[in-house]
């Protein structure tokens, strides 16, 4: 099965996929450290596979540029059949970032999700400081309806890291605790055919 865009293929992900990962760049930003994938040996990256494709509520994809490059992943997770909905999760290869590829394969892939899967709404949950992911994500049609506090990935962050400085306003101090601010979006099949 193949759902193919102007310039992306998006394709069930198979285990050797998750091996080429490994090659890929890595962000400089600390405050996008957790989509850095760390070295993995061939146990973790078999579990790594297959959680994020053994359960029937995730479907998982690999995303290959022309060149037949492995360039992203996606994928689908806690998906409700009965209500028709799920939550998007996109990470990119560093090296491919904000060269249109992004919104290309969330609009790619929605396309089939509303007309091919019969879905009905689309959720995913974003960091307030990643200015970039809210950017592709309202090209594609998501708006926002909540804004909530989580904890932050990494409570030993330099807060005086200039990225960090940046968004200060991204994140909330509590009892000592790193708290960053969520957005979650929604696009529906009715707001997407307009
Ligand atoms: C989020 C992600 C999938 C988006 O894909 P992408 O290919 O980089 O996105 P696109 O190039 O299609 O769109 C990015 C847009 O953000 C804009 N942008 C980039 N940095 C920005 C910033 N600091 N502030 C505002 N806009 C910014 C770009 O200019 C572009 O908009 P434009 O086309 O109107 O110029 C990708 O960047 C990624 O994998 N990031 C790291 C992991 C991640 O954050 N995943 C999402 C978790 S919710």
């Amino acid at each position: 099965m193949k759902i193919r865009g102007e310039r992306v293929i998006i394709t069930p992900m198979k285990l050797k996929d998750v091996y080429s990962m490994m090659d890929w760049g890595k962000h400089d930003n600390p405050l996008f450290f957790d989509y850095n994938l760390p070295p993995l040996t061939h146990e973790e990256i078999r579990e790594w596979y297959s959680y994020k494709t053994g359960r029937s509520n995730k479907k998982y994809y690999s995303v290959f540029n022309k060149d037949h490059r492995l360039i992203g992943y996606m994928g689908i997770k806690r998906i409700r059949r009965l209500w028709k909905d799920a939550v998007l999760g996109i990470v990119f290869d560093p090296n491919y970032i904000n060269q249109g590829y992004g919104t290309e394969t969330i609009t790619t892939y929605l396309e089939y999700y509303f007309n091919e899967m019969k879905m009905r709404t689309m959720y995913l949950e974003v960091a307030k400081f990643n200015k970039r992911a809210i950017k592709c994500y309202s090209k594609s049609g998501f708006y926002i309806v909540e804004k909530y506090l989580d904890l932050f990935f990494d409570q030993k962050i330099d807060r005086t890291n200039e990225y960090f400085l940046q968004e200060n306003s991204s994140f909330e101090i509590v009892e000592g605790k790193i708290y960053n601010y969520i957005y979650k979006m929604k696009i529906d099949r009715k707001a997407y055919k307009i």
